[in-house]
C-alpha cells in the first residue's frame, strides 16, 4: 500500500444519510409490530405557527418521515397571528388525546409568543422534542434521566456511537451554546463522560480550544467558520451548521454549507460529517425515534 502524507490524509466520511435510513427501517419494523401485536400505531402532532419557508421544509420533512415508517401524524397549520392562548388550548388538546404519542411545536415561534411558556404546556411524556423545562433540567443533572433527548443533541452521539467513536475521557467541544443543540448536545457528552468545552460568539480565541479537541460539535450557525487549521489532526467533527450561502452556478441560486470548512479539515480530521447529508437527516430519525419510545411506554403496558 502506498504510504500516506498529511497533505493527502482524507477522513472517513460519516453519511448521516445512510445511517438514518437504516434507523428508520429500524422503526418502521417496530411500528409494523406494535401495529400487528396492539392494533395501536405511534402519533405525533406537528404543529407550525406562520410561514416561514425553513420551518415549513422542517415540517413537511418530518410528516412525510412520519408516513414512511407508519407513525400517524397529526397536522395542526397556524396563523402568523395565532394567539397565546389559543396556541396553548391546542397543546390541551393534543395533551388529552390519546392517539397522539408525541407533539412537537416548530421553532422559532412569533415574537408575540412566549416560547417557554408554550413549550412548558406540553406534557412531559409527549415531549418528543426534550425541549420541556423539566426533560432540560433531568439531562442536565446527574443519576436524572429526562423522558426524551433532544433530537439533534441525541443525533450526534448517536453518530459517533453508529461510527465507532468512543466519548468517554475525550476533550469534546461544542461550537456555540442554543437551547436546541449547543447546550443540550454538551449536556449529553458531559453524560456520556467526555470533558466538555463550551465556546460561543463572545468566546476570546475559540480556534484555541477547538484545537484540543478530539470531537469538535459545531453548532454556531456561522458558515464555515472553523477553519482545516483550527482541527487537530485525527479529531471527529461533527457538523450541524446548515447555512444556505449565494450560489450563482445552482438553478435555486444557493447552497447549503456547514459550519466546518469542509475541504479543509477533510484534510486533518479522522471523521467528518458532510452538509447536507450528515446531522440533518439524523434529527428526523430521531425525532421518530423518540415518537415511538413513547408511544411504547403507553401500548405496551
Ligand atoms: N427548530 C429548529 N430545530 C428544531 C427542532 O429540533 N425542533 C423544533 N421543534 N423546532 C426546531
Amino acid at each position: 500500500m502506498a504510504s500516506s502524507s498529511p497533505s493527502d490524509h482524507k477522513a472517513t466520511i460519516i453519511d448521516g444519510k445512510a445511517i438514518a435510513q437504516t434507523i428508520r427501517s429500524e422503526i418502521a419494523a417496530e411500528v409494523r409490530h406494535l401495529s400487528e401485536q396492539y392494533g395501536k400505531v405511534p402519533g405525533l402532532a406537528v404543529v407550525i405557527v406562520g410561514t416561514r419557508k425553513d420551518s415549513q421544509s422542517y415540517v413537511s420533512m418530518k410528516r412525510k418521515a412520519c408516513a414512511e415508517v407508519g407513525i400517524k401524524s397529526f397536522d395542526l397549520d397556524l396563523p402568523e397571528d395565532v394567539s397565546q392562548s389559543d396556541l396553548i388550548c391546542k397543546v390541551h388538546e393534543l395533551n388529552a388525546n390519546p392517539d397522539v404519542h408525541g407533539i412537537l411545536v416548530q421553532l422559532p415561534l412569533p415574537k408575540h409568543i412566549n416560547e417557554e411558556k408554550v413549550l412548558s404546556e406540553i406534557s412531559l411524556e409527549k415531549d418528543v422534542d426534550g425541549f420541556h423545562p423539566l426533560n432540560i433540567g433531568k439531562l442536565a443533572m446527574k443519576g436524572r434521566d429526562s423522558l426524551f433527548l433532544p433530537c439533534t443533541p441525541k443525533g450526534c452521539l448517536e453518530l459517533l456511537s453508529r461510527s465507532g467513536i468512543s466519548v468517554k475521557g475525550k476533550n469534546a467541544v461544542v461550537v456555540g451554546r442554543s437551547n436546541i443543540v449547543g447546550l443540550p448536545v454538551a449536556l449529553l457528552l458531559l453524560k456520556a463522560d467526555a470533558t466538555v468545552t463550551i465556546v460561543h460568539s463572545r468566546s476570546s480565541e475559540p480556534e484555541k480550544a477547538i484545537r484540543e479537541a478530539d470531537i469538535v460539535i459545531a453548532a454556531a450557525g456561522q458558515p464555515m467558520m472553523i477553519k482545516g487549521s483550527w482541527i487537530k489532526p485525527g479529531a471527529a467533527v461533527i457538523d450541524v451548521g446548515t447555512n444556505a450561502v449565494d450560489d450563482r452556478s445552482r438553478k435555486s441560486g444557493y447552497r447549503l454549507v456547514g459550519d466546518v470548512d469542509f475541504h479543509e479539515a477533510c484534510k486533518v480530521a479522522g471523521w467528518i460529517t458532510p452538509v447536507p447529508g450528515g446531522v440533518g437527516p439524523m434529527t428526523v430519525a430521531m425525532l421518530l425515534k423518540n415518537t415511538l419510545e413513547g408511544a411504547k411506554r403507553i401500548i405496551v403496558q
